[in-house]
């Protein structure tokens, strides 16, 4: 629900004093989505440790549940139960699925009802997520034999689904993303025949990962493993799952360890799959004093910790649309981190920014600049002029959850303090942020 303009609670974001200490990120958002909408048509139970408590995966739990998946209470350090209902299994909802904020949550969850036959949804979420494009997943669908709509010709939700009997395709996806590629491949296990999806380049691989786990019938090939086939006819069978720390979550402190002078961070168990490493290896290109270590395989997924420690003269970097799909996520912070490189720094290739939880090019660009950044925005892009001191100002998420969380990294480098509007958003991914950052900063 949206909080009044007047209610919204406004944070006072300190400057100066660095950042020590040891901190454990929460579960990753992309795992835990997965872990409860696979639990929820495989056969059994599924049993996830250290599953995200946040507003995203929240919202995943409560359509499951609305269409009869029982479900335990998602808590901080809960283990999670789901009682599988089979990949037929799933009621027909008595009312609408709110996704909330959640584009994974939308996203996957139109798969997984497509093929739910003779069953009618209608799915809707926040403002921010009724405006982002939904027709990249309906479109492909619909040459499987979905049948989907919403506003626009099928591009925003409010959208309405028939379950219908699906056939198998090979699809090739407009743009490298795990969300539509995980939606055809959730649509294919009940789908009649084989169905590839081949996309443009490798997205994260998580799906693929936890899918093989559950018993699929899948297979990765094609250059660059972008070519994934699922063969139905195998149900899912349940499992025990645990989720690594989130890397995306991690990304806040290892910028923040690096930028602010005296800094010293331990980030325990960062889920360290390849697919979404990009930031460790921009980091190492600004030749940033990071170190990885206690590296382990955790449940099909690499784990490790990051020791980062802060650097005085970081370099620029540039990135294109081939490191974009590795960290999408990470941009908001590395542009923050670009404020503070000696040099130009580049981001191209970007345009995706632009359909997340808000318009991220657009809001970091404003808000950097608010600060006194030199920051150009480009339709694709941004290039941050580093070595400007940034000042402290009221400054505002716009709802979105990485800005509220990249503008606290950016306000404590600033020449005096801010405040920060919507700061309630970080919930989103990262219920703990405000108290792990005043952890980091008491001790000093
Ligand atoms: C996600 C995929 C990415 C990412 C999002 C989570 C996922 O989106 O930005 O936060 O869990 O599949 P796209 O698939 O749109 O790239």
């Amino acid at each position: 629900m949206k909080v009044p303009i007047k209610d919204q609670f406004l944070r006072n974001l300190q400057a100066g004093g660095e950042l020590c200490g040891t901190v454990k990120v929460p579960g990753d958002k992309s795992i835990s989505h997965r872990a409860l909408l696979f639990g929820a048509i495989a056969k059994g139970k599924t049993i996830i440790e250290g599953l995200l408590p946040a507003e995203d995966p929240l919202s995943t739990a409560e359509c499951l549940r609305s269409m009869g998946v029982n479900i335990s209470p998602i808590k901080k350090d809960a283990i999670v139960e789901v009682d599988g209902v089979g990949l037929n299994g799933l009621k027909e909802p008595e009312d609408i699925l709110n996704c909330g904020n959640s584009g994974t949550t939308m996203r996957l969850i139109i798969g997984l009802l497509a093929g739910q036959e003779d069953h009618h949804f209608i799915l809707t979420g926040d403002q921010s997520l009724r405006n982002r494009p939904m027709k990249r997943v309906g479109q492909p669908l619909k040459i499987m034999g979905a049948s989907v709509s919403g506003r626009c010709g099928g591009e925003f939700a409010p959208l309405a689904i028939t379950g219908k009997k699906l056939r198998g395709a090979v699809i090739g996806t407009p743009v490298a993303s795990a969300q539509i590629k995980s939606a055809i491949l959730l649509a294919a296990l009940n789908a009649e025949g084989s169905t590839t999806v081949i996309e443009p380049a490798r997205s994260r691989d998580h799906s693929e990962r936890m899918l093989k786990a559950f018993g699929a019938n899948l297979e990765v090939g094609g250059e660059m493993g972008r070519h994934i086939t699922i063969s139905p006819g195998k149900d899912l069978q349940g499992q025990s799952i645990i989720v690594p720390g989130d890397i995306s979550s991690a990304a806040f402190w290892l910028v923040a360890g690096s930028i602010i002078p005296g800094s010293e961070l331990i980030i325990e168990n960062v889920g360290l799959n390849p697919t979404r490493t990009g930031i460790i290896d921009v980091l190492e290109k600004m030749e940033a004093n990071i170190k990885l270590f206690n590296r382990r395989d955790v449940a099909g997924e690499p784990v490790g910790d990051i020791k980062i420690l802060h650097k005085k003269h970081l370099k620029p970097f540039n990135l294109d649309g081939d490191i974009m799909p590795r960290l999408v996520d990470e941009i908001p912070i590395l542009s923050v981190a670009a404020c503070f490189c000696n040099g130009i720094s580049q981001i191209t290739g970007a345009s995706e920014l632009r359909v997340k939880e808000t318009d991220r090019l657009a809001v970091m660009a404003r808000q950097l600049k608010k600060m006194g950044a030199k920051v150009d925005e480009h339709q694709d892009g941004l290039t941050i002029y580093g070595g400007n001191e940034l000042k402290g100002c009221e400054l505002d998420s716009e709802d979105d959850h990485r800005v509220a969380m990249s503008l606290a990294i950016a306000s404590i480098m600033a020449n005096s303090n801010s405040m920060l509007r919507r700061s309630e958003a970080a919930a989103i991914s990262y219920p703990d942020f405000w108290s792990d950052l005043e952890r980091l900063q008491e001790k000093n």
